[in-house]
């Protein structure tokens, strides 16, 4: 068994979205590796840059030319190493001049090659004997915001979260049936409703804030009384994107309503409330860190999350862990570029008390590896959405490890909610 890498490839396929995408293969004497970078579309602003100057064709360019060359006789499994020298490589501090995307599909690819040449998952490769427990899938059901466009609700991602299951396959199916049962809600509500989904696979329907949570809670508890457990609901609110700079306003298009700060505070207060939410992405832009701290404060049981307001870095986490302007954070690899500085994030949130949220990104591939990512760092919580291929690719993945490990399996800890 050698983990040294032989070779290193680099393609352009393409995401959900139909983008351009890299694709990485690490080949090692004794295993082999592959990663496809995915895409957000409503990025956060501290997010490392996807590619260089020349997009894809030129992070392509730059890895044949070079960047194979210098990781070429590496060990796979010096995680550390490997991503270090990606930084240097690039030697900027987000990853401009060979991309962040090259590096997110390097550092995945060579982590399951070393998995592969030792003959494991990458989940038991990355987290030991001791991860198994598997995270709660939160998945998107309707859409609105940058996500859905036309007369879809302002905010972006009403989401459902399964909390009280006892398997991984009972919190999926669901996720599922809400989805599907939200769906027939939709078409009698609308009969011009079309049943066109988003690029998550969540329904994008003309449809208010209001009424979607509606629907959502309405249908959850039936489902969760069906199933006989919890099934709760949340919102994604991308409140950068609805930030007028200039005003200093939230807009709400749909309901024709602006929101200074405070208005936006007792909005989402009211929401938590009415709706019993366990989990508020974004309720503000993402340098408010202030107004975040403002509703951690005011809230119980309900995780409130940072997705741009923290891009995965670990000097953004540290601000908000010093003000406590959440309780929860988001995690994108391709945020801030490798699995090591993924990883260091993680631990800060969970040493503090903040659950880390695995995350897909609404342009993705049928990757899977956040799936192990999930199980292997103790993530709680996996944010993937429920139908949609990129998006069944990792559910199912993690359906396989939940079979893989058998007795050992357990869900995740979320007595937070
Ligand atoms: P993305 O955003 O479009 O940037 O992936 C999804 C999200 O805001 O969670
Ligand atoms: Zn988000």
């Amino acid at each position: 068994m050698s983990t040294v890498i032989e070779d290193i490839i680099a393609r352009k396929v393409f995401n959900s979205r139909g983008e351009e995408t890299i694709e990485i293969d690490v080949i090692t004497t004794s295993g082999f590796g592959r990663a496809a970078a995915p895409a957000g579309k409503s990025r956060g602003k501290t997010e490392v840059a996807y590619y260089p100057q020349g997009g894809v064709d030129q992070a392509v360019k730059k890895v044949e030319e070079h960047i194979a060359t210098e990781l070429v006789g590496l060990n796979a499994d010096f995680q550390e190493e490997m991503d270090r020298t990606l930084h240097e490589i690039d030697g900027s501090k987000d990853f401009r001049v060979i991309g962040g995307n090259t590096a997110f599909a390097i550092s995945l690819a060579s982590a399951e090659a070393a998995a592969n040449s030792y003959g494991l998952l990458l989940f038991q490769y990355l987290g030991g004997h001791f991860a198994y427990e598997l995270p709660y899938p939160l998945g998107n059901v309707i859409s609105g915001g940058q996500h859905a466009h036309g007369k879809s609700p302002d905010i972006q991602e009403f989401l459902a979260l399964p909390h009280g299951a006892e398997s991984f396959f009972e919190a999926a199916s669901a996720n599922v049936q809400v989805h599907k049962k939200v769906g027939e809600t939709l078409r009698k509500k609308d009969k011009l409703f079309s049943s066109g989904k988003s690029d998550e696979g969540a329904w994008a329907a003309n449809i208010g804030n209001i009424e979607a949570l509606e629907v959502m809670s309405k249908i959850s508890e039936e489902v969760g009384g069906n199933m006989g457990f919890d099934c709760s609901i949340g919102v994604d609110v991308a409140a950068s994107s609805l930030w007028n700079e200039k005003e200093k306003v939230y807009v709400y298009q749909k309901e024709n309503k602006k929101r200074d700060s405070g208005e936006q505070l007792e909005f989402v207060l009211d929401l938590i409330k009415k709706y019993h939410l366990v989990y508020v992405e974004d309720p503000f832009h993402e340098e408010d860190f202030e107004s975040f701290a403002e509703l951690a404060k005011k809230t119980e049981n309900c995780l409130i999350c940072g997705d741009d307001l923290f891009t995965t870095n670990s000097e953004r986490l540290n601000r908000g862990i010093k003000v406590h302007a959440a309780n929860a954070i988001i995690i994108k690899v391709n945020q801030i570029g490798t699995i090591t500085d993924s990883w260091e994030t993680i631990e800060m949130a969970t040493r503090n008390g903040y659950v880390p949220v695995m995350s897909h990104r609404s342009g993705d591939t049928c990757d899977w590896h956040i799936a192990h990512l999930a199980v292997a760092f103790r993530c709680p919580v996996i944010k993937t959405g429920i139908v949609e291929g990129a998006r069944v690719a990792k559910i199912n993945e993690l359906i396989r490890i939940e079979e893989f490990l058998g007795d050992r399996a357990k869900m995740a800890d979320l007595r937070k909610l």
